[in-house]
């Protein structure tokens, strides 16, 4: 897969920027940075950045309405490429237009544990509150404040005598940890073979009448009953030696099949074994992927196999 490209917003120090950006350069890593840019001219983590090679922008917020200065800085990310945009330290709210053009593609660090002390002074309000741990949360950003999904979180403990800014200190190193290891899981999802199980069971099992049921080893997906049940999409983790994680359905021909696979090699395979029978896999580790094809074909397989009792009720619906 190719690497996600990420665009890093800060207004100060950007350690935490640094550490996203060596972590982009160790094996391996899902990611790269090919942005930072700040609403701080002088922004120190801009330097670092610059002096490792990396493209930067910055851009003032002073005078400027949010959505207009949220433009500019949208459209610095948009010219370097990047597909994600992710905040450390970007201490500005964004406008609703900006968050829900990029909705699930911004990433924030958040210094506490949500949904614990959403906005500032989260250190203090922890330590004055007497909590055993502070910490940190990585999240999705949507237009309430602090609030989006939570991708990853890890606890650091307040011990006597601490500060805001002594604790500060510690969890900026726990940050340093969590933040690249919960981007690159969340960037890299597309070819885990969890998450892709996980999308293929919500759509499979949304069709009448479906149950999950393994075969040889690998989940496979029945519509009608538990005993008399007919499959109609198997998933396949590296099967037999190919390198995709794929979802096989049902083609109506061997031609078709064959015409798929020809036509279209980075979308379809033939898979060992059921490609026999009229099987074709759709891949699913590769760059983005519609999700709702892969539920067209799942509605089509689920259609050649599900009795007609089941067709029937569908094919009525249909019409109206
Ligand atoms: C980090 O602790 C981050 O969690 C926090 O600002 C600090 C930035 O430090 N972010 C927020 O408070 C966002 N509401 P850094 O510039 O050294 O990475």
């Amino acid at each position: 897969m190719p690497k996600a490209k990420v665009a890093i917003f800060i207004s100060g120090g950007g350690t935490n920027m640094a550490a996203l950006l060596y972590a982009s350069r160790l094996p391996d890593c899902p990611f790269e940075v090919v942005l930072v840019a700040s609403n701080k001219e002088g922004a120190g983590g801009l330097k670092l950045a610059e002096a490792e090679g990396i493209s930067t922008f910055a851009h003032s917020h002073k005078g400027m309405e949010r959505a207009e200065h949220d433009a500019v800085m949208e459209r610095a990310a948009q010219d370097a490429g990047a597909d994600y945009i992710v905040l450390a330290g970007y201490m500005r709210i964004l406008s609703q237009e900006f968050v829900s053009s990029w909705a699930g593609k911004i990433i924030n660090i958040h210094p506490s544990l949500l949904p614990k002390y959403k906005g500032l002074d989260t250190h203090m309000r922890a330590i004055e509150a007497g909590d055993s741990h502070g910490g940190a949360t990585v999240h999705l950003v949507t237009q309430e404040l602090d609030s989006g999904a939570i991708l990853e979180q890890v606890k650091v403990a307040i011990v006597p005598g601490d500060t805001p800014v002594s604790l500060a200190e510690r969890v900026k190193l726990a940050e340093h940890q969590l933040y690249p290891r919960a981007l690159s899981a969340y960037v890299g999802r597309g070819s885990d073979p969890a998450f892709l199980l996980d999308k293929v069971r919500e759509l499979a099992l949304k069709l009448p009448e479906t149950h999950e049921r393994e075969s040889h080893g690998s989940p496979g997906f029945r519509v009608g009953t538990e005993k008399s049940g007919k499959f109609f999409a198997h998933f396949n983790d590296q099967h037999h030696g190919s390198e995709h994680v794929a979802v096989l359905v049902k083609t109506g021909s061997m031609d078709e099949l064959l015409s798929l696979v020809e036509t279209q090699p980075g979308t379809y395979f033939k898979p060992a074994y059921y490609g026999a029978s009229g099987w074709v896999g759709v891949i699913l580790n590769r760059p983005d992927v519609d999700w709702d094809h892969v539920s067209e074909w799942l509605e089509r397989s689920w259609h050649s196999v599900a009795p007609n009792r089941l067709t029937k009720l569908i094919d009525a619906a249909d019409q109206f």
